[in-house]
C-alpha cells in the first residue's frame, strides 16, 4: 500500500499514473474510516484504475476547538482497512497540517451562491470556507477524474459541486447514498465517541426523519417542523439544533410546497457534546 505523507512525493506519483493514462478516483476523508467510506472507495475502484484516499483532519473547518482535538485519529487501522479492500489500487495521502498549510493555518473565503448561508453554514461559522480551502487544495494536488462524497453531508456535496463549477476544476463529483447502522443511525466517524446511553438514543434522529417524511405527505413544512421540535423538546438526551425542510436546489427552508420541487429534511442534533447530522429525501 502506498502511503504518502507529503505532497511533493504524491504529486510525482500522480504524474507517473497520469503519464500512463490511468484514471483516478478520489475519496477525501478525515479518517476514522467506516463502512460509509468503504462504500465510496469501492465505487471509486469500480469506476477508476486507482483511488486516492486522503486522510486529514482539517483544522480550518472546525468551529469548535474541543471537537477538533477529540476528533478520532486512527491512521493505522484506517490503512489496514483500506489494504483489505485493495493492496495495489489504493493510494493513501495522509499529510501533516504543515504539508497542507505551512505556517499559515487559515482558510480562504468562498461564496457558493448563497448555499453557504444555510444550515451548517449558519450554525458552524467558517465551516464551508475551511471545506472549500481543503477540497480545492486536494483537487489541485491529486487532479482526480472523479471524486466521491457521501450524501450525509448533503450541503457539503452541493457546495463542492458549486466550487468546481465556479473555479472550473475538471472533476466529476459523485454523490453516494448515506450508509446506516442496522438501527438506522447514519454512519459517522464521530459515532465512536458516543457514550453507550447516547449511542442507544441516537437512532431516534433517523426514526424522527422517517416519520417527518410520512407527515410531509399531508402536512405543511411548518407543521412538520413544529412536530419534530416537540419530539426533541420531550427527549431527555438529544438536543435539537435545527430541523429544516429545504428545497434541494437552493437549500432554503420551504415556505410553500410545490409538486414541481424536490425537498429534503435536514437535521442537526447534539447527543451530549457530539453533534450528529442527517437528512432524508422527502419526495
Ligand atoms: O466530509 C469530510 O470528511 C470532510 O469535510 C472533507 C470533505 C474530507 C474535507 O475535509
Amino acid at each position: 500500500m502506498n502511503i504518502f505523507k507529503n505532497k511533493t512525493d504524491l504529486i510525482a506519483h500522480m504524474d507517473s499514473l497520469k503519464s500512463e493514462k490511468k484514471t483516478i478516483g478520489f475519496v477525501p476523508t478525515m479518517g476514522a474510516l467506516h463502512q460509509g467510506h468503504v462504500s465510496l472507495v469501492a465505487k471509486g475502484l469500480q469506476d477508476n484504475d486507482f483511488v486516492v484516499v486522503s486522510i486529514f483532519v482539517n483544522p480550518t473547518q472546525f468551529d469548535n476547538q474541543d471537537d477538533l482535538e477529540k476528533y478520532p485519529r486512527t491512521l493505522d487501522t484506517d490503512a489496514a482497512l483500506l489494504e483489505e479492500i485493495s493492496k495495489d489500487r489504493i493510494v493513501i495521502y495522509a499529510p501533516t497540517v504543515d504539508d497542507i498549510y505551512g505556517s499559515n493555518i487559515a482558510s480562504t473565503h468562498f461564496t457558493y451562491d448563497g448555499l453557504e448561508h444555510e444550515m451548517e453554514g449558519r450554525f458552524r461559522v467558517g465551516h464551508f470556507d475551511g471545506v472549500g480551502t481543503i477540497v480545492k487544495r486536494l483537487f489541485e494536488i491529486i487532479r482526480p477524474d472523479k471524486a466521491y462524497f457521501g450524501e450525509k453531508d448533503f450541503q457539503q456535496l452541493m457546495i463542492v459541486k458549486k466550487l468546481i463549477e465556479k473555479h472550473r476544476i475538471p472533476v466529476d463529483i459523485i454523490g453516494c447514498a448515506i450508509h446506516r447502522e442496522k438501527d438506522g443511525l447514519a454512519m459517522s466517524s464521530r459515532n465512536v465517541r458516543l457514550k453507550p446511553k447516547y449511542r442507544l438514543a441516537a437512532p431516534f434522529v433517523y426514526k424522527t426523519l422517517n416519520t417527518a417524511k410520512e407527515k410531509f405527505g399531508t402536512k405543511s413544512a411548518k407543521k412538520v417542523t413544529e412536530w419534530v421540535e416537540t419530539q426533541f423538546a420531550k427527549h431527555d438526551l438529544l438536543t435539537l439544533e435545527y430541523f429544516i425542510i429545504a428545497d434541494v436546489k437552493t437549500l432554503k427552508a420551504v415556505k410553500r410546497k410545490s409538486n414541481k420541487n424536490k425537498y429534503r429534511a435536514f437535521i442537526a442534533v447534539y447527543a451530549d457534546d457530539i453533534r450528529l447530522i442527517d437528512n432524508i429525501a422527502l419526495n
